[in-house]
């Protein structure tokens, strides 16, 4: 029997909520799938960032590189700077564990309604290559002049051929597994640097893949695409920056982000992959037992179609298929009045 060491690290806010349900969802698709899961919790959060003055200790990396997978609900929350949970946690771990892919997928599930009245499921469903460890997320810069009238700061882009080219490599093998279509986010009239150089090895790579249509667009035209014609878009790549932000946009067009799981992938398997939702830890509904759950549990899903319990991850999304078309169990951002547990319950009940 395969057996898989999870690390999880439920974090601040409904991170905690959610993670808790993807978990019996995921355990229950091991007990009928025959393969094991080894959970070790980790309290890594704002929470104690407050007691200790750190988001993980020291040797967090090192502990982490012994499993096969990260389990992440989300961090941050008021009172801990947001740049100090992301730079104190998420970051390091993508980049020490070179998550350099940042996969979302993106559909409009049965049962729920687009924000788009009007759209079905077969004509919202596209998925995020995000680039996951340099671009626009840079340490470079500072701020000069503290205090003076002539203070500045400097905040400096970074893009390499090695990252830029893997990642679009990345978006192109994947069409070829879906519709054959690849869109890339650019904004080479503003960006004049950055994105032109972007746009050149985006055409590099195009032009090995004759089979996979490639366009490119400027990310905020690609914006209002999405809302307008989501049906023209299927995989689309972008930086670090432009991905997080078109993320969230396409999340919000299809069922909101309490439906939007994200993977941070090595694709090489050199390192574990870290996966989570794309939503934060919510601290408007933290606590309430209100949070959606499926965003973390289609997370789950995604990390064991990764980890090659493909038959259980396809059993989960069809299981949260199932329950959503049902609509008998609904959180409240979904229109209904169910809670976090009752609906991890009922989609771990239809696994069977
Ligand atoms: P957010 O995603 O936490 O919340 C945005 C809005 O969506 C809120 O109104 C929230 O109630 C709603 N929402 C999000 N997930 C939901 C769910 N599962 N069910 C129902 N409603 C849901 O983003 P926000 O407010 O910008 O950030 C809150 C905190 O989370 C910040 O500290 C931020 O830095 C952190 N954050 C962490 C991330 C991570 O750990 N990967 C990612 C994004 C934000
Ligand atoms: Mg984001």
């Amino acid at each position: 029997m395969n057996s898989y060491r999870i690390a999880s690290i439920p974090g601040d806010g409904i991170g905690v909520d959610v993670t808790i349900e993807a978990r019996k969802v995921l355990d229950r698709a091991a007990e009928l799938h025959d393969f094991g899961l080894q959970w070790t919790e980790f309290d890594w959060s704002c929470e104690r960032y407050t007691k200790t003055g750190k988001m993980m200790p020291d040797d967090g990396i090192e502990r982490l590189s012994a499993f096969d997978g990260i389990f992440l609900g989300a961090v941050g929350f008021p009172g801990v700077p947001d740049h100090v949970s992301l730079w104190g946690l998420l970051i390091p771990v993508r980049r020490a564990f070179s998550q350099y892919v940042n996969l979302r997928p993106v559909r409009l599930l049965p049962g729920t309604t687009s924000a788009l009245a009007g759209r079905t499921a077969d004509e919202l469903e596209m998925v995020i290559v995000r680039e996951n460890s340099e671009g626009e997320y840079s340490e470079i810069g500072g701020r000069h002049n503290a205090g003076q009238p002539g203070e500045f700061v400097l905040q400096e882009s970074v893009f390499t051929r090695v990252g830029v080219e893997r990642i679009i490599r990345y978006a192109f093998d994947l069409a070829r597994t879906r519709t054959g279509r690849v869109c890339s986010a650019t904004k080479s009239n503003g960006l004049i640097h950055s994105m032109p150089y972007w746009d050149e090895i985006f055409a590099q790579v195009a032009a090995e893949y004759p089979d996979v249509k490639a366009e490119q667009c400027h990310v905020d035209a690609l914006a209002a695409r999405m809302v307008l014609q989501p049906d023209r878009l299927d995989v689309v790549v972008g930086s670090n920056l432009f991905g997080d932000i078109l993320s969230d946009l396409a999340a919000a067009v299809t069922g909101g982000l309490g439906m939007a799981p994200s993977g941070n992938i090595n694709p090489q398997g050199e390192y574990p992959s870290m996966f989570e939702a794309v939503h934060g830890s919510a601290p408007d509904i933290a606590g309430q037992g209100i949070a959606n759950p499926v965003a973390q549990i289609l997370a789950g899903a995604m990390m064991l179609d990764h980890l090659g319990e493909t038959v259980a991850a396809q059993a989960i999304t069809t299981s949260v298929e199932r329950v959503l078309a049902k609509g008998a169990v609904l959180t409240p951002d979904l229109g209904g009045r169910a809670s976090t547990t009752d609906l991890g319950k009922a989609i771990a009940e239809a696994l069977g």
